[in-house]
């Protein structure tokens, strides 16, 4: 428990310390200790289907650079020059058989070798050894059903050990609807600036079922999280019988699903024209024959530690919070469709996902208000010397044969003080035995 609580966490009592939603020397450890060793989400495979082709993407505070090379391998560079550190790519994406640095124009292949050095025979000849400055390259990277994630950590454990049984609730947001594996794709990528804490932003998608008044206007008009989406008043008959789960994993993911009964019939009731409806249909029964009785477990939101978060049902797609100061956040918003669904269907998605999500859509502006405002008022003298509550059903996780992990059926902050104690473990500069438990307080945790 020593290495799962510190000055700002404790979750034995329910309280943590706003400092660490605002304090400059708390987010600098977080940079170091956590962004730089967790496995965080870089970006999408069908982001990059070609040769050449890159997106330029985020690690913490750091531009990366997801590319596939001339011979089709993915990578990640840090976009930084080896000669004076400018950014060798200041596109958001494309397609470049080189990166030329902007600067004094050294060149970089797709596979990150450093190519060309202007003058190089007259300037540098048997000096720069032009091996040895290639682009640096993340020692881990994981490609899990089109997504791609990495660490800088080269001895991070293995990735699904990291993700463990989170991956089976992550996989509802990366399978095609009908139940096949994976088969997505990204169709658009929102990003904003939000003057908030990220970890705030990830917490509630940890699910915090609990704020769901905050929604209560776009519930009204038929899109919001109560599922009476589409048409008001009217309810998916599976959501409304299904058993809500709130799950609590040791490394520090959290969820929200449902296990739906086993007869009824899903239809996805935000759809108004029969025609995507009948697709959503046909994906629904194609699951059921696939999956059997695993398609009976329903997604909502999760966080896979420390910030990819996810949205399983729709507007399905994965969310990363990248931190820019500790009180403003980069928000990017993957939005996800099955690849060889019909264009209308895309189409219908790409406007839901714009209303729904997003700056300008009308759930997530509710969000960020409370985000916003949690975050300001972390910054006063007075407000600082009171910790957050997050006593909420203290003793309801247990682990039983539902699903993997440790599940609440009532709504909890299990999934919250677990996530803090595993924030309190990386701050606390804890090895890996530590952070994942091996240790065996993987077990007395649970068992709790
Ligand atoms: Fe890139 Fe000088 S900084 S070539």
């Amino acid at each position: 428990e020593a290495a799962a609580s510190n000055q700002w966490v404790d979750t034995q009592r329910g309280f943590i310390s706003r400092d660490i939603f605002v304090d400059p020397r708390v987010y600098q450890l977080e940079l170091e200790k956590l962004f730089a060793r967790a496995w965080l989400f870089v970006g999408h495979e069908s982001q990059i289907p070609n040769p050449g082709d890159f997106f330029t993407s985020r690690m913490g505070e750091e531009s990366v650079i997801l590319c596939r090379d001339k011979k089709g391998e993915v990578h990640v560079f840090l976009n930084s020059c080896r000669h004076r550190g400018m950014k060798v790519c200041r596109y958001e994406q494309g397609n470049t058989s080189l990166f030329t640095c902007p600067y004094h124009s050294w060149t970089y292949a797709t596979d990150g070798k450093l190519q060309g050095v202007p003058l190089y025979k007259s300037l540098y000849d048997g000096v720069l050894d032009r091996s040895e400055h290639s682009l640096i390259e993340v020692p881990r990277l994981v490609k899990y059903k089109g997504t791609v994630w990495a660490s800088w950590d080269a001895k991070a454990p293995d990735f699904f050990d990291y993700l463990g049984d989170a991956k089976q609730h992550l996989d509802q947001a990366l399978d095609c609807r009908d139940g096949r594996e994976g088969g997505s794709e990204v169709i658009g990528v929102h990003k904003w600036i939000i003057p908030a804490n990220w970890k705030l932003a990830a917490e509630n998608f940890l699910g915090d079922t609990y704020h769901n008044p905050s929604h209560r206007s776009v519930d009204l008009i038929g899109i919001g999280p109560s599922a009476a989406a589409g048409v008001k008043g009217r309810r998916d008959d599976e959501l409304a019988k299904a058993k809500h789960i709130w799950v609590s994993f040791f490394q520090g993911h959290g969820v929200h699903s449902a296990i739906a009964p086993e007869q009824n019939e899903y239809v996805n009731s935000f759809l108004s024209d029969p025609e995507i409806e009948e697709y959503f249909r046909h994906c629904f029964e194609e699951r059921k024959r696939r999956l059997g009785e695993q398609a009976r477990l329903l997604p909502f939101t999760g966080t896979i530690f420390p910030n990819t978060s996810y949205h399983g049902r729709q507007p399905r797609g994965l969310c990363a919070w990248h931190p820019h100061s500790p009180t403003e956040t980069e928000a990017w918003r993957f939005f996800l469709v099955d690849a060889d669904a019909p264009a209308q269907v895309k189409e219908y998605l790409r406007h839901y996902y714009m209303r729904y999500s997003g700056p300008a859509g009308m759930t997530e502006q509710d969000d960020m208000e409370n985000w916003l405002y949690a975050t300001r008022a972390s910054m006063g003298t007075i407000a600082r010397r009171y910790p957050f509550n997050y006593q909420q059903s203290m003793n309801t996780s247990k682990m039983n044969d539902l699903v993997p992990g440790n599940v609440s059926t009532q709504m909890t902050e299990e999934m919250a003080r677990g996530y803090y104690r595993a924030w309190s473990r990386y701050l606390n500069d804890s090895d890996w035995d530590i952070i994942m438990g091996r240790d065996g307080t993987q077990h007395a945790v649970a068992a709790e």
